[in-house]
């Protein structure tokens, strides 16, 4: 057999199917794992769908020391013609790289990626949810295997996909949600991993979360790591402000996560001839433009919460409620459409679904 070929072997032990109407985020997991191995002999080799089961790993395992670790997220849905459908996963492959090249790691090929998922989601496919709301969430991701306490990238790698099927990520689900503009801790900065979807950057933001939730407010505002003036990234997401009927959000500065569902909301809002502009914008501008009357809606977008609707930000004493915490007409729609398109409901004119 060649060693690209993948290998399925099936569980004889299957799990019980979580309740679809309480499935949270991130709690359950498939029957199987689709896994691959990296070595400077080989390459990355030996694809195989196996059970779900752990993963066992020596203590001195270069994952556990220095965080040289990157992961995608994307979904999957039934449609009602009984496709599944896939959201622009190529896109997820090109960022994955991204994220390898920035932590040395070896790259994976568009081709061994999405024909191991494909065969994985295959296999797992009647886990995918049909509730509304529900969708069956991909999280593939890279670990170094190699046992040595040298900093420096390891020689030996996984690649693993694992699935799960989630409801809403945040659960508030699509309603308002309160944000603390976050001073002093920083998520990232110019030339560091911002760009890259790597662990670190994740439990960097933490202890800002922490100040924000005993705040009240449900995430945080992150800020430049320099001037701390200019808006980046809120929470675990993009972000996007509407002013004055035009929608402002973040230019990709070397320190933003470049988010597919931020990508796709540009082209459509583009498509529906809505001005957007991806430029600087700093909180003292937001501020003058509330002041002004001016802010109509501000939202997250990412692919676990899709869209996520900011209710109000809270700055030291000061709280800016915005659109009297209501879900915006734009944020309704979009989140509608970019739902509607990856299940299937709304046609496809972009050819985003796979
Ligand atoms: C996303 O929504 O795209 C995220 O990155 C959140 C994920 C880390 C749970």
């Amino acid at each position: 057999m060649s060693k690209r070929e993948i290998t399925v072997v099936r569980t004889t032990n299957g799990k019980a199917r979580p309740d679809p109407n309480h499935l949270g985020f991130g709690k359950y997991f498939t029957d199987h794992m689709f896994v691959m191995d990296y070595d400077r002999e080989n390459g990355w080799h030996s694809p195989r769908v196996i059970p779900y089961q752990p993963i066992t790993l020596d203590p001195a395992t270069m994952v556990f020391h220095y965080g040289q670790t990157v992961f995608e997220g994307l979904k999957a849905y039934h449609s009602q013609d009984g496709r599944t459908l896939l959201f622009r996963p190529e896109k997820n492959v090109e960022r994955l790289n991204r994220s390898c090249s920035r932590l040395n790691i070896p790259e994976v090929e568009e081709e061994a990626f999405l024909s191991g998922l494909k065969t994985l989601i295959q296999v797992d496919r009647d886990w995918i949810p049909t509730t509304e709301g529900t969708s069956l969430y991909i999280r593939p991701f890279i670990l170094p295997t190699e046992t040595n306490l040298r900093v420096a990238p390891a020689s030996s790698y996984k690649f693993v996909i694992i699935l799960s099927p989630v409801g809403s990520y945040y659960p508030e689900g699509i309603n308002p949600v309160g944000i603390n503009v976050e001073k002093q801790y920083t998520r990232a900065v110019l030339g560091g991993t911002g760009t890259a979807k790597t662990a670190g950057n994740y439990c960097a933001g933490y202890k800002a979360q922490q100040k924000a939730s005993e705040s009240g407010a449900a995430q945080v505002l992150w800020l430049d790591g320099i001037e701390k003036k200019y808006i980046e990234e809120v929470g675990s997401m993009n972000i996007f402000f509407k002013i004055d009927g035009e929608v402002v959000t973040p230019q990709l500065n070397g320190s933003i996560l470049e988010g597919i569902t931020r990508m796709s909301i540009i082209e459509l809002l583009q498509e529906w001839g809505i001005p957007v502009t991806e430029r600087k914008i700093s909180f003292d501008e937001f501020v003058k433009a509330y002041q002004e009357e001016r802010v109509e809606e501000v939202f997250g977008t990412g692919t676990a919460a899709v869209i996520s609707p900011v209710g109000e930000f809270r700055y030291q004493d000061t709280k800016y409620l915005i659109n009297n915490r209501q879900t915006g007409d734009l944020s309704k729609k979009l989140y509608e459409t970019i739902t509607g398109i990856q299940t299937g409901k709304i046609y496809d004119e972009f050819g985003w679904t796979v």
